[in-house]
């Protein structure tokens, strides 16, 4: 089945057109002057952008955490992500058994299939060490895993010790791996956590204030010392202040191949959230923790010169129910923001609309260089030839946050009674409709399990 995009302005990353798409099934056929085609069915985009389909790098569905577990599955979260204008998620497997990765991601991939409604992967997240676990890591790799990633923080839960970091780094590099890093000292927030509890510090901003700025920047310091001295790729994962970004910049310096990402939360929501009166405050409760609002201005800066190369969402939702689980104890509150649904709208808002970055910097960092980034070469602008993924923007239609047009599965949305001039209209994944006009119109089971690439073949030594 043929469909033509009509009208439009196409925006990739590199440049910005006028004109029509042709898809022909799951594929984008041409992009320009398009005439008649028999039997095509017309999609008409006058006034709107036509943006490749995003990809958030950054998710946890059904994810069992902080003696819980994630409020979206793969159908409702990724319902939410078609809202927002996503079509691929790359989601994270932990490791949950001992003797090597393989039967976690076996049951990762049981929850994903035939639920989805975009397109997905998986990360693999190694929280144990044993020789299974090394073994199995070129076996992910063929299998279209080639991204794995620690924890240095979450002690006693996910954390790894630096030894075994280190022969991660070298294993990954060995087999064309990425690894990516939850960089926060974990010995030093439990000690501050142990403290501020002795002193009765319980609130929800005290989840904060024990995981200050100086312990995420030295965990980016170590994990990119450590990827210099591995010789190995590293992705610094939700960056959220100036101190740990300038971990990533003075390698980057050196030559180390570190890069970063940041989340939506950490340029649109503050520590002063935290103080929100319960139960909002506690929604407002992930890690690394939300921080100072003068980091923001350094952080776009960061995303638009390319000190950082993109920004996801870290989507981990929980509901009133499952975070009042810490309401007399911070330290209790299971850790994540329910954000999917919201990188488009804001971005193109505060980024676009206010002049930190131009469109097409807005689709590379939303889109394009997590492609590359992640090794998914058909995904990640709109050309001839790749994934007709592709998002109906309309940059006059407004769109107010509430849970009444929230897809994620929470009763509250974070940006609640906010209104921002331009909204998704549709989301295409591979040809087919996913979200138009405010409604789902795929059955779960439309996204597929998404093969990447290793990092070496997708990067072929480009650092940029
Ligand atoms: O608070 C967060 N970020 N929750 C999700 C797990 C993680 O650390 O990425
Ligand atoms: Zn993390
Ligand atoms: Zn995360």
């Amino acid at each position: 089945m043929k469909k033509i995009i009509r009208g439009g302005t196409v925006v990739n990353a590199r440049e910005t057109t006028r004109g029509d798409v042709l898809i022909d099934g799951e594929t984008v056929i041409a992009v320009g002057q398009i005439g008649d085609v028999e039997g095509a069915e017309v999609i008409d985009a006058t006034g709107c952008y036509l943006l490749p389909g995003l990809i958030d790098n950054h998710t946890h569905m059904s994810m069992p955490f902080g003696g819980t577990t994630t409020a979206d599955d793969y159908n409702t979260g990724t319902q939410a992500a078609a809202a927002g204008g996503v079509t691929a998620i790359v989601d994270f497997a932990l490791q949950i058994a001992p003797g090597g990765l393989q039967s976690s991601l076996d049951e990762w991939m049981g929850r994903a299939e035939g639920a989805a409604h975009v397109d997905y992967s998986f990360h693999m997240a190694i929280t144990r060490s044993d020789e299974g676990t090394f073994k199995d890591m070129p076996k992910l790799v063929d299998q279209g895993i080639s991204s794995f990633k620690v924890f240095l923080a979450y002690k006693d839960v996910l954390m790894i010790t630096d030894d075994i970091f280190l022969r991660i780094l070298e294993e990954s590099k060995e087999h064309g791996g990425l690894v990516q890093v939850h960089a926060e000292n974990g010995w030093i927030i439990d000690r501050l956590v142990t403290e501020a509890l002795g002193r009765g510090d319980t609130a929800p901003v005290w989840h904060a204030l024990t995981r200050p700025e100086w312990v995420e920047a030295e965990a980016t310091s170590r994990a990119v010392r450590f990827a210099e001295q591995a010789d190995a790729p590293v992705f610094i994962v939700h960056v959220s202040c100036q101190a740990s970004a300038e971990e990533i910049i003075a390698g980057r310096a050196r030559g180390v191949a570190a890069y970063g990402e940041t989340c939506i939360q950490y340029l649109f929501a503050d520590i002063t959230d935290l103080e929100r009166p319960a139960p909002e405050g506690a929604r407002f409760v992930c890690s690394p923790p939300l921080r100072d609002a003068s980091n923001q201005d350094f952080m776009w800066d960061a995303l638009k010169f390319g000190h950082l190369q993109s920004i996801s969402t870290d989507h981990c939702p929980f509901d009133d129910p499952q975070k009042a689980l810490g309401a007399d104890d911070f330290s209790k509150i299971p850790n994540g923001l329910a954000a999917i649904q919201h990188r488009l709208p804001l971005m193109w808002e505060h980024g676009v609309k206010e002049g930190r970055i131009s469109m097409n910097r807005l689709v590379d960092v939303c889109s394009t260089a997590i492609a590359k980034q992640f090794g998914m070469p058909t995904k990640g602008a709109i050309s001839a030839g790749m994934d007709a993924d592709i998002v109906i923007f309309d940059p006059k239609q407004p769109f107010t946050f509430s849970t009444e047009t929230s897809f994620m599965n929470v009763s509250y949305d974070l940006w609640d009674g906010k209104t921002v001039a331009g909204s998704v209209r549709s989301t295409l994944c591979r040809g087919t409709v996913v979200f138009d006009k405010g409604e789902i119109k795929t059955q779960p089971g439309h996204g597929k399990f998404l093969k990447r690439i290793p990092f070496d073949v997708a990067r072929q030594g480009d650092v940029a």
